[in-house]
């Protein structure tokens, strides 16, 4: 299985993409890590182990990051999350996990170089938390497997400005160190896919595990309406959950080799992501830009993974599931 770090903002697409991974069985999570975005980086991490134990997996760590951009104010995203970042789910839950001793740039820093050439960072938030560890450790590309972001758009609008999209347009100046930093495998799963992976009432009817089913509906039923009423589709877009399927089945996207860039510097279009498609810059491809995805195949893997009997603690890896 792949070993994987997840850095995330959570934020309830976030929360999706943390069930998704921890639920389908399929990737060593070793670590998660929190960054500020959608909420703050304390509502952020309260709401990760809120998730850690709805999902009884207190032996996952989670590690506090960035509580700011680099170098620009915060911008949240309360509007679309809820002022808790969950859409008011588990308001009342006061989490039993905690978060470990560590801050995150390190904690990518070391396990990459413990596990030199295995590690695959899948980020779902701005990135600030990679674009710290790569100033505190240049060399980090050569250590790291991948790195699996949900962020920007290529070809169509973005979703706080006309041309940017949140993860990007939170820290620019962190995604453009990362950008640029040498990664040899560097996934984008930017809006152009995630925006085709809605999640409908008729999905989460079919989820098995009444517990996550529950949470699931309320978590989302605000961003749906929200959703419905911009777009006229009454949906969830699983932005996060889609970065967290790539890492487990890449088959589920079409990707194209890309010279990508981004805006730090525009009144306009800060936090723009721009792809040479023409090759006109005259420079090397530096990631992987998702163009296509089998939304169909991987609803069906959410559904099915998210879905599954819930397991007692004891019997992670065991399948046994909860009785009564
Ligand atoms: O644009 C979608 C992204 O911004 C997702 O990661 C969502 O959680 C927000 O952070
Ligand atoms: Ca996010």
């Amino acid at each position: 299985m792949k070993k994987v770090i997840l850095d995330v903002d959570t934020g309830i697409d976030d929360a999706l993409g943390i069930v998704l991974a921890v639920k389908s069985g399929l990737l060593d999570i070793r670590a998660i890590t929190t960054v500020c975005g959608n909420v703050s980086l304390e509502q952020a991490t309260l709401n990760t182990c809120k998730i850690m134990d709805l999902l009884h997996r207190p032996d996952i760590p989670v590690y506090k990051g960035a509580n700011a951009p680099l170098v620009r104010n915060h911008y949240d995203e309360k509007r679309i999350h809820g002022e808790d970042g969950m859409g008011g789910a588990l308001k009342n839950e006061a989490p039993h996990a905690t978060p470990s001793d560590g801050f995150a740039p390190d904690i990518m820093i070391n396990l990459a170089k413990q596990h030199p050439g295995e590690l695959t960072l899948v980020c779902t938030g701005p990135l600030t938390n990679l674009a710290n560890a790569l100033l505190k450790c240049p060399e980090l590309p050569r250590f790291v497997k991948e790195v699996i972001f949900m962020g920007g758009v290529i070809h169509g609008p973005g979703n706080v400005t006309p041309v940017a999209e949140y993860n990007m347009y939170a820290d620019p100046e962190a995604a453009r160190i990362v950008f640029h930093a040498g990664f040899g495998r560097l996934v984008q799963v930017g809006l152009d896919v995630t925006r085709k992976a809605l999640l409908t009432a008729e999905h989460v009817a079919q989820l098995a595990d009444p517990q996550l089913q529950a949470f699931v509906k309320e978590s989302t039923a605000d961003y749906t309406k929200r959703y419905e009423a911009r777009y006229g589709v009454r949906a969830c877009a699983l932005h996060d959950p889609l970065a967290v399927g790539v890492a487990i089945d890449s088959g589920l996207v079409h990707m194209s080799s890309l010279y990508v860039d981004i805006e730090t510097s525009s009144r306009l279009c800060d936090g723009q992501t721009v792809g040479d498609v023409q090759s006109r810059l005259g420079q090397p491809p530096n990631m992987a830009v998702c163009e296509e995805v089998d939304s169909t195949a991987f609803l069906e893997l959410f559904v099915r993974e998210v879905g599954k009997p819930a397991m007692s603690p004891a019997g992670q890896g065991e399948h046994k599931p909860i009785l009564g």
